[in-house]
């Protein structure tokens, strides 16, 4: 019969894989690669020279030139992933108009052809008047499904004709994987990847991005907030949920967010649906490492670097972070 195992601490001690650099480089489960960054961009039309964002060190509201300058750096930087989020200056309640953005992507894919991966946010916040991701019932009480979902598949397959390599559509309407996965289909749009912004929670850790994107929610109606189409922070069911919707309606990635305070349900859904999982470490989460860090209580590079880890060994295969371009100085 074997010996029991000796717990005694002189025996057996845990410590002897933390003991060095090169030892525990080999004992991690982990290892970050810039390969698996993606870094959002955004484009905005009314401006005439780059803004920074408050919050966001590094990031910038772009001009249609200058975002170019600043993606040639990037791939320097050894960034090659990008999310596109454009702000054009027209806004309007229903009809859209997508042609500022779908300029955009012919321009970026046109200075970097297949250099780049370029995915485009689909959704309808940074388009309307009162910055809601869809069109409003007439009492304003409601964001109207099915109508929004129209607008998100003509978005989504112009951006797609334009050149985008990937649609992600963030406005959590049920049903608008299916309807745009058809309508890629229909055009011959097939090798189109659809990243679905799956479980998407109504979190208050959007802050900064919503500034970067002009797409604060108006009070407006009863609908002061995102809550009616948002996932409640407590009701993991409905994420499980949502996974299995998308992944029947045919999306390729699926993504959630925010990161940090979803871990658990990050680690369930990664092992549970086989299927790539983005993680969309959001705006409130790095502009918070930041202010600790501004503030002398936190490493920047190191908590960033913490953050990324925990946000890999949940199970997330690519994350989305603001800090992607900083990652080579930060030793990647
Ligand atoms: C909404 C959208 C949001 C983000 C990206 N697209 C959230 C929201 O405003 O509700 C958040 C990203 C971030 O905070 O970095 N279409």
């Amino acid at each position: 019969m074997a010996e029991p195992i000796e717990c005694n601490s002189r025996k057996m001690t845990l410590r002897r894989l933390r003991q060095s650099p090169l030892v525990r480089e080999l004992v991690n489960d982990v290892v970050l690669d810039k390969k698996k960054l993606i870094q959002p961009v955004f484009i905005v039309e009314s401006i005439k020279k780059r803004e920074p964002v408050l919050g966001l060190t590094g990031v910038f509201r772009e001009t249609s030139e200058g975002i170019l300058k600043q993606m040639e750096s990037d791939l320097h930087a050894g960034i090659n992933k990008f999310l596109l989020f454009c702000v054009p200056s027209v806004k309007a309640r229903s009809q859209f108009d997508f042609s500022f953005t779908t300029k955009q992507i012919e321009n970026i894919k046109k200075h970097f052809g297949h250099d780049v991966f370029l995915g485009v946010d689909v959704c309808l916040c940074s388009s309307t008047e009162h910055g809601h991701c869809g069109i409003l019932s007439v009492d304003e009480n409601t964001v109207l499904n099915d109508q929004t979902v129209l607008e998100l598949t003509k978005a989504a397959t112009e951006y797609a004709k334009a050149g985008a390599d990937c649609v992600a559509p963030s406005d959590m309407m049920d049903g608008r994987i299916g309807s745009i996965r058809a309508a890629l289909q229909s055009q011959n749009l097939e090798s189109t990847l659809i990243m679905s912004y799956c479980i998407k929670f109504h979190s208050r850790f959007y802050g900064p991005f919503r500034v970067a994107a002009d797409s604060t929610p108006k009070n407006s109606g009863k609908l002061k907030d995102r809550a009616s189409y948002q996932i409640d922070p407590g009701f993991s069911k409905d994420a499980f949920l949502c996974a299995q919707r998308d992944i029947e309606e045919g999306a390729d990635i699926l993504m959630l967010k925010p990161g940090l305070p979803y871990l658990d349900i990050l680690s369930h859904v990664s092992k549970k649906f086989l299927k790539p999982w983005a993680v969309y470490e959001v705006s409130g989460e790095y502009a918070a490492i930041e202010g600790l860090a501004e503030k002398g209580l936190m490493d920047a590079r190191l908590g960033h670097l913490e953050a990324w880890t925990s946000l890999s060994r949940a199970g997330a295969s690519m994350i989305i972070t603001y800090g992607a371009r900083r990652a080579k100085e930060w030793g990647l």
